[in-house]
C-alpha cells in the first residue's frame, strides 16, 4: 500500500461531508475520495443486506481508485456492515461511533440524549455502548425520521426542519438531558439549529473529529501518512442525480465543487439501467 494513495470516504448521502471536513482539517495533505450514495438515502429504512451490499460495492469502487484506507462516514452503515467490510477487506477501515462516552463524561444532569436513525439505535454497536455507559448516565435514544431527507435537500434551517427538530429535541430536554449526541453524520449540518432550540446550557456533540484523529492514528501506525508538502485534493461522486448533487455539495463543502456520477461498476443499478437504455437507443446488437 502506497502512502501517496488517497483515502476513501462514503456515506448514504452528503452527511459524511461533516466527517470529511474534520478529516481535511486533521490531514491537510491527504487526497480524499468521497462517495455519496444519495440514490439510496436514507439507509435507515433499508434492510441490513441492502446496506451491506451497497457498502461492499462502494468500498470496491474506492479501492479501484487506489484508496489506502476507508472511512465509513455513516453510523447506519457502520452498524449494518462494518463486520462484513472488515472481514472482506484488509486495509484500515475506520467507522463511526456515536459520542456517548464524551457525552457521559460531560453531563451534569446525568441525562444524555442520542439523536440517530432507528437502525443505529437498534444496532449491536449501540446496544454495547448502552450497556457500557448506561450505569453512568441515563441514555435516551431518539430516532429522527425525516432529518436525513431535509439535509439531502439542503434545507438546514427551514420551517419543516425546525418543526421536526423541535419534535425530537424538546422531549429530551423535558426529561432532563443537558447533552445531545448527534449519532448520524447528517445531523452536524443541523447543529446550529439544534443548539438554538436546545439553548446555550445544552452541549451538542458529535464524533467526526474523533474519527479523523483515529484515522490519522491508523495511518501513522501503518506508515501510510501522505508526506507530500502540498495541500491534498478532493474528488466527489454521487449515485444520485449529479445536477442536484453539485449545488448541495457546494453548499455543504465549499463553492463550485465538481461532482461525478458514480459509475455502473460500483453496483449502481440506476446507472446500469440507464446505460442499457442508452445502448438500446443506439440500436446496438445484443441490447
Ligand atoms: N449519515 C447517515 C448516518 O450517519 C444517515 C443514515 C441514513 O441514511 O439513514 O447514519
Amino acid at each position: 500500500m502506497n502512502a501517496a494513495n488517497p483515502i476513501g470516504v462514503f456515506d448514504s448521502g452528503v452527511g459524511g461531508l461533516s466527517v470529511l471536513r474534520e478529516i481535511r482539517s486533521a490531514l491537510p495533505s491527504e487526497d480524499l475520495l468521497y462517495v455519496a450514495d444519495s440514490a439510496h438515502a436514507p439507509y435507515g429504512d433499508k434492510s441490513q443486506q441492502f446496506i451491506e451490499e451497497r457498502s461492499i460495492a462502494i468500498t470496491e469502487f474506492l479501492i479501484s481508485r487506489n484508496a489506502k484506507a476507508i472511512v465509513v462516514a455513516c453510523n447506519t452503515a457502520t452498524g449494518a456492515a462494518i463486520t462484513t467490510l472488515r472481514s472482506r477487506f484488509s486495509m484500515p477501515i475506520i467507522a463511526m461511533e456515536p459520542a456517548v462516552k464524551p457525552a457521559v463524561a460531560n453531563t451534569r444532569s446525568g441525562v444524555i440524549g442520542v439523536l440517530a436513525t432507528s437502525r443505529t439505535l437498534a444496532s449491536d454497536n449501540f446496544v454495547k455502548l448502552f450497556a457500557r455507559y448506561g450505569e453512568d448516565a441515563e441514555i435516551l435514544g431518539q430516532s429522527c425520521p425525516g432529518l436525513v431527507e431535509q439535509v439531502e435537500t439542503g434545507d438546514l434551517s427551514g420551517d419543516k426542519t425546525r418543526l421536526l427538530l423541535e419534535r425530537y429535541v424538546l422531549p429530551l430536554l423535558e426529561r432532563g438531558a443537558d447533552t445531545l449526541v448527534l449519532g448520524c453524520t447528517h445531523y452536524p449540518f443541523l447543529a446550529p439549529l439544534i443548539q438554538q432550540i436546545a439553548g446555550p446550557g445544552v452541549a451538542v456533540i458529535d464524533s467526526a473529529a474523533a474519527v479523523a484523529r483515529q484515522l490519522r492514528h491508523r495511518l501513522e501506525a501503518g506508515h501510510l501518512l501522505a508526506d507530500k508538502g502540498e495541500a491534498g485534493t478532493e474528488c466527489f461522486w454521487t449515485s444520485g442525480a449529479v445536477d442536484k448533487a453539485r449545488p448541495l455539495v457546494s453548499q455543504l463543502w465549499r463553492s463550485e465543487t465538481e461532482v461525478f456520477a458514480l459509475p455502473a461498476s460500483a453496483g449502481h443499478k440506476m446507472e446500469q439501467d440507464c446505460l442499457i437504455r442508452t445502448l438500446r437507443e443506439l440500436d446496438l446488437p445484443g441490447f
